[in-house]
């Protein structure tokens, strides 16, 4: 240490040169450490009963998907053998209620697009998402009393939501519902009723996030939801530690495969779980996050580079997969780089 603890600078220089590997295209290649592939991609899809796409005001570039069109619109994410697609349903408010009922409904928007795909395509691995917000005519995950959303009882709904989900041929199931002991209820009824294959992918660290507004533009619950919160539930941003413990007992439960969400913000999360508990981790680029840098690209801001960057990041944090709305584009451009290359 020199005066004041400043450091004397690098004693190795001139013989140490970092800048050495880097000076050469085929050199920087040999060295980098991590690599984003098309394995690495989950595309979430809206799914609409209406029966034309719609597009999301507050996500540029996406649509809602009708069911119609939804074998093609699978298929063109299997033309870049894209591995998994999360579906999200734009539920009709005529049939939302306080119990957000139509979750079990055995013909739902859910079901109906589930049976379709498996019927065209069965080797892309179908992911749902299980918490009632998008049947709930109040907008939150759970049942509600004396405005305490009720754990147990909501509990009972879950199950009951996975299964259904599952008989209409659900690869993955996705607690995004943020109660207590759900992995290990789902987990029992799953294997109770000869689902004993079907993972299960807990959003085991899911914060309470402004980033999530776009997604309930999207699916319709933002107006159910209103201006009530779902802090009784999903974790304080302000959180670290407590993201360790909610992944140790969804483990414990059962859970194969476990998420972060939201992302970009959150990769000290990411590191920190992977490095502690090494099991599949995914990352959620949550739409808020999609509408941010998709406006930037749109406007010229930002050069879509960006899309690979973000995501390359997400690998370097730990994960093993991105959930992304880029999942097409970034498939796109990873293919014409690889082409280039060659
Ligand atoms: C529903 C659910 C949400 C997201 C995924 N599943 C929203 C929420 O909890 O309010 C957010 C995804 C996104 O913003 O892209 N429980």
């Amino acid at each position: 240490m020199g005066k004041n603890n400043i450091p004397n600078g690098n004693p190795s220089f001139p013989s140490t040169r970092m800048r050495r590997n880097r000076l050469n295209n085929w050199s920087r290649r040999l060295i980098q450490e991590n690599k984003l592939s098309t394995d690495d991609l989950i595309w979430p899809i809206f799914i609409t009963d209406k029966n034309k796409k719609s597009s999301i005001d507050s996500m540029p570039g996406i649509f809602r998907i009708p069911l119609n069109e939804i074998v093609d619109v699978i298929g063109e994410s299997q033309n870049y053998d894209i591995p998994a697609i999360a579906l999200f349903p734009e539920t009709n408010p005529n049939v939302k209620d306080e119990l957000g009922s139509e979750a079990l409904n055995e013909n739902n928007l859910i079901c109906e697009a589930i049976k379709l795909i498996k019927k065209n395509y069965n080797s892309v691995g179908i992911i749902t998402d299980v918490a009632l917000d998008p049947y709930t005519s109040h907008g939150h995950d759970g049942i509600i009393k004396n405005n305490e959303i009720l754990n147990d009882e909501t509990l009972d709904m879950l199950g009951k939501q996975a299964i259904n989900q599952a008989k209409s041929g659900a690869d993955i199931i996705a607690p995004s519902d943020m109660m207590d002991g759900r992995v290990n209820h789902i987990r029992t009824e799953l294997d109770k009723n000869g689902f004993h294959n079907t993972q299960i992918m807990s959003y085991a660290v899911k914060y309470a996030s402004n980033f999530y507004g776009p997604f309930r533009n999207a699916i319709g619950s933002e107006i159910n939801l209103s201006k009530k919160s779902k802090k009784s539930y999903q974790m304080d941003y302000a959180n670290s530690d407590e993201a360790l413990r909610e992944v140790s007992l969804d483990i414990s439960e059962g859970a194969d495969m476990i998420m972060v969400k939201p992302g970009m913000p959150y990769l000290d999360i990411l590191y920190r779980i992977k490095s502690t508990f090494k099991i599949p981790t995914y990352a959620y680029q949550v739409s808020g996050e999609y509408s941010m840098l998709m406006s930037a690209i749109k406007n010229n801001y930002l050069s879509n580079n960006s899309i690979i960057e973000a995501l390359t990041c997400f690998k370097r944090a730990g994960a093993d997969g991105i959930l992304t709305y880029f999942a097409l584009e970034a498939a796109q451009i990873l293919k014409n780089d690889f082409i280039n290359i060659i």
